[in-house]
Formats: C-alpha cells, structure tokens, sequence
C-alpha cells in the first residue's frame, strides 16, 4: 500500500514536526547511532542497560517497573515529562518500588517539548515511549535516529503523516538491528497467542465476520486552572482533544481492532464507514472535541466485515470482546474459547502481558535478535484513526485515501504559549466534527 511517495512526504514531514534543534538532534543521533548500533548488536549477559522513561504518567510508570522486572541488571537512568510535577511523582513511584534499579538523579529529569531529545541524548540504550499518542512519531523517529531500543506505546499516531513516519522509523529500526516492542500488549498475552494460533491456523475454518467492541466508562479529568495558558490545560487532558490522542476510538480502541487486523492476517480493509457523536461527554471546555461514541465497519476484499463499536459514557452495558466467526465455529478471543467444529479451551499457564512485553524486548536486545512490531503498531493504529475518520466525516473512505491523508493534527510550534490546533470560541466551546459537513482532507 506504501509507495515511495508516500514515505518520502512521510520523511519531508517528520522534518519539519521535528523542528525543535532538528539539527543538533541529527548530528547528536548520527553520533550516538553509530555508537549503540554496534552495542545493540549484543549486550552481555549482565551489561547494565539504561533505560529512559519520556511520558512519566500512570502508563509509562507501570511500563518501567515491568522493564525493571524483566531483568535484574536493568537501571533507569533518565526520565522525562512535559511537566515537572508529573515527573518528580513518577520518580518518587519508581524510587519505593524498585530503589536498587532507580538511578535518575536531578541532572536526568528533563521537563518541557524538548525533554526527549536531551534524554535520548544522555546515554540510554533503551526508551519508553508513553506520552500522548500526538508525539509518538517524532519521539521515535529520534530514538531510531540516535540508534536506541523502544518500547513503544500504542497508539503510535493520530494522524497518517504520522503513520507514515512510523512506518519510515520502523525500517530505519530494521536496518540498525534496533528492538521495537509495541504496547499492543493483547499481542503478548499467552492465552489469547494461543486462541490467535488456532484461529488463524483454521480452526473455526474462514473467517466470515469479526465484532469488536471497547464499550465502558468515564476516565479521568484533571480540571482547568486559572494560571494554566490554552497549551497546558490540552496537555494536561489530553485525552480529549483529537489532536493530541486521536479521539478515544484511537486511544482505547485500537487495542481491539488490533486484535482483528492479527486475525485477518495483518490485511487492511478496502474501505470503511461509520457512525459517531458526542451524546452524554457534551459539557465545553471540560470535554474538548472528542466524540463519546464511534460504530464503524470495515469492509474486506474477501467481503468480511469487522464491525467495530466503542462507547465511553456511564451506567450503560459495558461489553470488551473480540468474537470471530467462522464457517466451522466462533472464537471469543478475550475468553480463550473456540466453538463449533473443533470446541477448545486455553487451559495453559498465565502470566501478565505487559510483564511478557518487555521480558521479550530485553531477551532480544541481550541475544542480539531484535524484536519489530511496527508493522502491525502502525497499521492498527491506522484502522483507528480510518474509524475516526469516516466518523467525523460521515463518508465512505477507502485505505489508501486514508492512508495517503494530508490531514495533519499537530501544532505549528509545541510551546506553552502557543496556540494549540483547536482553540475555544468566546462561548468557550471548541469545534466538533459533524457528520456530513466535515471534510475529509
Ligand atoms: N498498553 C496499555 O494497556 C496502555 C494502558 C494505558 C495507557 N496506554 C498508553 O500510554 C500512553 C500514556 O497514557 P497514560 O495513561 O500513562 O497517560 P498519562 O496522562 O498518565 O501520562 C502521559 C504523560 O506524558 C506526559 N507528556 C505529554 N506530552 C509530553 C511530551 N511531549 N514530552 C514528554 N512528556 C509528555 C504527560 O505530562 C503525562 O505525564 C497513551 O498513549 C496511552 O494510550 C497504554
């Protein structure tokens, strides 16, 4: 589906988002890449390696105990957050549960929009990439550069430039023998690896239809301060401003369209369409442009269909599953249980996924064999951000429409001052996307 046009707009525009010391980050990276190129190669059995945390927010803390856990012989060494209270919390976290592996001291704490590059630049040979999806591709396109391992959080865009990038940083990973392990943490599940294997090796014979949900509750809200410029108080809630986590469809739901482009064999769909809104997530500026609801299809070319739903609003059914049905039985993939022709239950060992992840990630840096998952990071977090485009838009688009889209989401400059690419009318409420009269650009 790629051709060389489009990675080339891909790098052309990954340049210019990465304006913040661009150039000192390219010379910097080149230096550093040469340098960690030949050590990723091989790390000896108990060589110390240094991770970096850039997102010290609940994920990215978690993700840290989970690579500190993977292997004894693992530090943090440098942390960095937008915001020094949410860094200076995550430290304080990270210190009680794991002291002996924490070795961040104040001179490796790195706040503001420019705080990735001097922690990729300090040293580390590993990074957690788990801040707010906006930020995804310009994160990892400088650890690529600077030849550092990733674990890398999904979703991994908002917007297909940014797919783009990720898939251009994904092949550069490739070429430098640099490890990149995906947060699509079903993927590491044992339980559901082994109902996927059945699955796709033809247990419940051709698949016809797959339906996917993610529908639940309220999350957070971090409230609005009067000292706060329009930049902070999106950065803060993040969450629910399109540009920065690609609306929840994206930032939640990608977990289980993911799980269906596994069983279609990583095939994206030809076209799809939808339906979406906001219906109860209404009050402005608290819930800042992002829809409460998304059903989408997803059209194939052996004609399955995903239908695909998510809903985040209170005291409604909440339903997360994954079924696949075939022409010799179904699967409920998130009870590990096969029906039909050939009946099956997973009756194997446990284990936590987000544990696995990164025992897997370091396994590979330490034998040399390093681990890719950006093909499949990249092409579900794009079913998402497909789903949130034929939402807003309320038009039939096709993969390779969306795909090739022009529609960029991030902000001329990442600044505190600045303007971010939504911005409240004098009634204090954003534009929202409307069906029909939204373009699809
Ligand atoms: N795999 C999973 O199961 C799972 C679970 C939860 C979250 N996540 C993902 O992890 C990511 C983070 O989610 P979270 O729940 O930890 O959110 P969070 O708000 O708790 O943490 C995000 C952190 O990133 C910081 N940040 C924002 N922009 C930054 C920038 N430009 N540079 C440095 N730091 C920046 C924020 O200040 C915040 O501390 C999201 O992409 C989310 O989808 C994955």
């Amino acid at each position: 589906m790629l051709n060389s046009d489009v990675v080339r707009t891909s790098l052309q525009k990954t340049s210019r988002r990465n304006f913040l010391k661009a150039s000192t980050a390219v010379t910097a990276g080149a230096v550093a890449g040469s340098l960690s190129v030949a050590r990723s190669a091989h790390a000896a059995g108990d060589e110390v390696l240094k991770v970096g945390l850039i997102g010290c927010g609940g994920r990215g803390t978690g993700a840290t105990v989970n690579a500190l856990n993977a292997d004894k012989n693992n530090k943090i060494t440098a942390m960095a957050d937008a915001f020094g209270d949410r860094l200076e919390n995550s430290r304080k976290q990270l210190k009680k549960s794991k002291p002996e592996q924490v070795a961040v001291d104040d001179d490796h704490c790195f706040t503001g929009f420019d705080g990735y590059q001097k922690l990729i630049d300090s040293g580390v040979d590993v990074v957690i990439l788990a801040t707010p999806p906006q930020f995804r591709p310009m994160h990892l396109k400088a650890c690529v550069d600077a030849g550092k391992h990733v674990f890398c959080e999904k979703p991994v865009a908002v917007d297909a430039p940014g797919i783009r990038s990720v898939l251009a940083s994904c092949e550069q990973a490739k070429k430098k023998n640099l490890s990149i392990v995906s947060g699509l943490c079903w993927r590491y599940h044992p339980a559901v690896r082994e109902t996927m294997k059945r699955v796709l090796d033809g247990a419940i014979g051709d698949i016809v239809a797959i339906q996917t949900s993610y529908n639940c509750g309220t999350l957070w809200h971090r409230g609005h301060k009067p000292e706060w410029t329009e930049m902070e108080y999106q950065m803060r809630n993040w969450y629910y401003f399109t540009w920065l986590s690609g609306d929840h469809n994206v930032e939640q739901h990608v977990h289980s369209l993911d799980k269906s482009a596994w069983a279609m064999h990583e095939k994206p769909p030809v076209r799809a369409w939808g339906l979406g809104g906001r219906q109860v997530r209404t009050e402005q500026p608290k819930y800042g442009d992002i829809f409460d609801h998304h059903a989408v299809v997803y059209e194939h070319a052996n004609g399955v269909r995903v239908y695909s739903y998510c809903r985040q609003m209170a005291g409604c059914f909440n339903d997360v599953s994954d079924r696949i049905l075939g022409t010799k039985g179904r699967c409920n993939v998130l009870k590990h249980k096969i029906e039909g022709e050939n009946p099956w239950q997973y009756r194997g060992k446990g284990g936590s996924m987000l544990e696995i992840e990164h025992q897997e990630l370091f396994a590979a840096i330490r034998s040399g064999k390093p681990i890719n998952n950006g093909l499949y990071m990249a092409r579900s977090t794009m079913l998402a951000i497909l789903g949130r485009m034929v939402d807003y838009t309320g038009k039939a688009i096709t993969w390779d429409e969306a795909i090739n889209s022009k529609q960029d989401l991030s902000p001329k400059s990442y600044a505190w001052d600045a303007d971010p690419p939504t911005k409240p009318d004098a009634d204090g409420k954003y534009p929202i996307a409307i069906p029909g009269v939204t373009k699809f650009v």
